[in-house]
C-alpha cells in the first residue's frame, strides 16, 4: 500500500483572490487569513509551528523572532517586489528560499506613478472637492490653473524595471527624462526610453517632477532628506510610490510647508500606515494607501506568481522568483 504524504501546511496571512486560494487549497492544507486586514502578530507567531510554506505580504516582519518560531518552515512566497520586510539573510542561513514578484506589477506601478503626476500638476483631488462643495460657479481665464506636464522635466530617482516604465509613458507627454541609479543602461536603450542619465543633484536640480523608485534598503533610507529636497526647484513635485522611508519624512513636510517644493504625491509612508505630523493638514500633497499594484488584474497575477512560486519552492524544484539561490545547496527538506 502506498503511504499518503500529509499535504504541507501553508499560512497565508492576507486575503487572497478567491481562484488562487482554490488552487493551493487543492496541494496545500491552508491557514489562511481571510479578512483584508493584517493577522494579528502573535496568531502569526503560533501559525508559524507546524507551516512549511508561508505566503507574505508587505506588512509581515519576518524577523529573526518569526523565524525561529518556524522551526519546518521551507518556503517563503512574498506577494509583493518589495521585500524590505524579510531578513533574507537570516532566511538563508535557516536553509529557507524566499520568492517576491517582480515584473507583473511593473505597469501598475508606473501608471499609478504617472496618476500621482496628473493628480497633482492639475489639482485633481482639490478640485473635485471644490466642484462638491458648490465652489464651480463659473469659468474664468486665470481660474484652477495647474501646470503642464506635456514637455516637462521628469526626473527618475533609481531606473529599474518601474522606474523604465515610468520613463516609457513619459515619452508620450514628450517629456525630457533624467534617471540616476548606481548603473547607467546602454545607449540604445537609453536613446529609446529619451533618457537622460545624471547625477541625483544635477536630477533634482533640474526635474520638474522627481519621482522615486529605489527598493529600500540601508543605501537607500532617506536618499530624498533635508539636503535633497533644498536642490529641487520651489516649483517641483516629489512623487513616492516606492517605499516610505527612502524619503525623510519630516523634512518633507517641512520642504512642503516653507514652499521650498511645490507639493508632494505620497502612496508610501516612512512608518505606514501612521503618517508624519503634519501632513494631512497640508493642501499641496495627494496621499494614498500604498495602492501602487492595487488592481484587480494585477494582485490576481501578483498572487498567482506567489503561488506558483511557493508550490516549486515546497516541491523539491526552483522558485522562478528565487531572491536567494545561495540557499539551494543547503535548504531544509
Ligand atoms: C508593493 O509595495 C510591492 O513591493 O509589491
Amino acid at each position: 500500500m502506498i503511504e499518503e504524504r500529509a499535504r504541507p501546511k501553508i499560512l497565508i496571512t492576507g486575503r487572497l483572490p478567491d481562484e488562487v486560494l482554490y488552487t493551493l487549497k487543492q496541494r496545500f492544507e491552508v491557514e489562511a487569513n481571510l479578512e483584508d486586514r493584517p493577522m494579528d502578530r502573535e496568531r502569526v507567531l503560533q501559525a508559524m509551528a507546524d507551516k512549511e510554506g508561508f505566503v507574505s505580504l508587505v506588512g509581515d516582519s519576518i524577523d529573526i523572532e518569526l523565524l525561529d518560531s518556524a522551526p519546518r518552515l521551507r518556503m517563503i512566497a512574498q506577494m509583493a517586489v518589495g521585500y524590505d520586510n524579510v531578513d533574507l539573510a537570516a532566511a538563508t542561513a535557516r536553509g529557507i528560499p524566499v520568492s517576491n514578484t517582480p515584473d507583473v506589477l511593473t505597469d501598475a506601478t508606473a501608471d499609478l506613478t504617472f496618476a500621482l503626476i496628473l493628480a497633482l500638476s492639475r489639482r485633481i483631488v482639490e478640485l473635485d472637492g471644490r466642484v462638491r462643495r458648490g465652489e464651480f460657479k463659473f469659468w474664468a481665464p486665470m481660474l484652477f490653473l495647474g501646470r503642464d506636464v506635456t514637455g516637462k522635466t521628469l526626473g527618475i530617482v533609481g531606473f529599474g524595471r518601474i522606474g523604465q516604465a515610468v520613463a516609457q509613458r513619459a515619452k508620450g507627454f514628450r517629456m525630457r527624462v533624467l534617471y540616476s541609479d548606481p548603473h547607467k543602461i546602454d545607449t540604445v536603450h537609453e536613446q529609446e526610453l529619451n533618457a537622460g542619465y545624471v547625477d541625483l543633484g544635477r536630477l533634482l536640480h533640474e526635474a520638474d517632477f522627481v519621482c522615486v523608485h529605489v527598493s529600500l534598503s540601508e543605501e537607500t533610507r532617506h536618499l530624498i532628506g533635508k539636503a535633497e529636497l533644498a536642490l529641487m526647484k520651489p516649483m517641483a513635485y516629489l512623487i513616492n510610490a516606492a517605499r516610505g522611508p527612502v524619503v525623510d519624512e519630516k523634512a518633507l513636510v517641512e520642504a512642503l510647508r516653507s514652499g521650498s517644493i511645490a507639493g508632494a504625491g505620497l502612496d508610501v509612508y516612512e512608518n505606514e500606515p501612521s503618517l508624519e505630523q503634519g501632513l494631512v493638514e497640508l493642501e499641496n500633497v495627494v496621499l494614498l494607501p500604498h495602492v501602487g499594484s492595487a488592481t484587480l488584474e494585477t494582485r490576481v497575477k501578483m498572487a498567482s506568481l506567489a503561488a506558483e512560486n511557493l508550490r516549486a519552492g515546497l516541491e523539491g524544484g526552483v522558485p522562478p522568483n528565487l531572491l536567494n539561490p545561495e540557499v539551494l545547496p543547503h535548504r531544509r527538506t
